[in-house]
């Protein structure tokens, strides 16, 4: 399947696996790759030398291209950002911040630049200031989100934007992938479907809380503070949202969510911690392996592709 993404990242497919920190590692990123899209490795708050050394474990793992998310409110990410330019890996995302001052910097070495942006204003700038391809997330998305819906940006930014734009948030199977595709999409994101697969690190009790969970399973937190996080509800969203509703100051409503990013997929407190993840649950049944999900996205967008000629008028 080629569109102007897999020219792009030369890569089979047109499915990127979204970085997701404290889950995404080496394994998820390579076996993404290995199985014909492009894996992530996430370095949303790790050490440095965890990112070097993931790096180093992905291209063990596989000769395929495979990227490297930066988060933009990371302390650290002026050394992240120099450490992956000495790497010389396929491509970056960029997300949580202006990713316009690190562009030229990363293209100088040789790395392809995907920022995730919310909007059409920053998906123009973006592509004004030398961004290969742009994500576009949606608020279906699983993690922190903005607050227009995929279909909103697709409708809105594709017709505006010249570079590959990839379309992020809901995308759990290839009917979707299809949708993308005829929007004028080059291609998906989809985090939380890899979540739940057999390559991905996390906790075995947060994978299964999102095989289990259906189309209501997910809270926004934060959304008024502008903080808002997309996860599956549980004794941590419902403290937080108690706490929204009674106007609790700001530094209570952080102190709940210190450490839960980690302490889901890491320690499997699957209570307190917070399961980021998207809206499209109830097509995710069981933990699969990235070949057979890569496999599935491709065989259902090519099924749901040769259904649209048939369109009656
Ligand atoms: C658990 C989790 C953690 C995430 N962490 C990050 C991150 O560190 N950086 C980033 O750019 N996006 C992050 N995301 C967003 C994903 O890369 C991707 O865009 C999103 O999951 C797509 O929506 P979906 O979950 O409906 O597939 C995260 C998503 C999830 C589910």
């Amino acid at each position: 399947m080629k569109t102007k993404l897999t020219e792009l990242l030369n890569i089979k497919y047109p499915i990127l696996q979204g970085a997701m920190a404290w889950i995404s590692e080496a394994r998820l990123a390579a076996a993404v790759s290995n199985a014909g899209g492009a894996g992530i490795i996430g370095t949303g708050g790790r050490e440095l030398s965890w990112v070097k050394e993931q790096i180093g474990l992905a291209k063990t793992l596989t000769d395929k291209p495979f990227g490297v998310n930066v988060v933009l409110m990371d302390d650290d990410k002026e050394e992240k950002i120099d450490l992956i330019c000495n790497e010389k890996v396929s491509f970056v995302t960029l997300g949580a911040g202006n990713p316009v001052p690190y562009i030229e910097k990363f293209k100088n070495a040789g790395i392809k630049v995907i920022p995730v942006v919310p909007n059409t204003k920053l998906a123009k700038r973006v592509e004004d200031n030398g961004a290969d391809a742009l994500i576009i997330e949606g608020m279906e998305a699983g993690g922190h989100i903005g607050k227009l819906t995929t279909l909103s940006l697709m409708t809105q930014v594709i017709p505006e934007i010249n570079i590959p734009v990839i379309a992020a948030g809901g995308f759990a199977d290839g009917r979707g992938l299809a949708a993308a595709l005829v929007m004028g999409a080059s291609g998906i994101q989809a985090g939380t479907r890899f979540y739940a697969s057999k390559e991905c690190a996390a906790h075995i009790d947060a994978k299964n809380a999102i095989v289990a969970a259906g189309d209501m399973g997910t809270e926004i937190t934060g959304y008024l503070s502008n903080h808002s996080i997309r996860s599956l509800k549980n004794k941590a969203t419902d403290k937080y949202i108690e706490l929204e509703k009674a106007n609790a100051p700001a530094e209570e409503l952080s102190k709940l969510r210190a450490g839960k990013a980690r302490s889901a997929p890491v320690e499997g407190d699957v209570e307190w911690g917070l399961i980021q993840a998207g809206q499209s649950l109830s097509v995710i049944t069981s933990i699969k392996s990235c070949e057979e999900i890569i496999n599935d996205f491709i065989r259902e967008a090519e099924e749901a592709l040769s259904r649209v000629p048939g369109t009656k008028k």
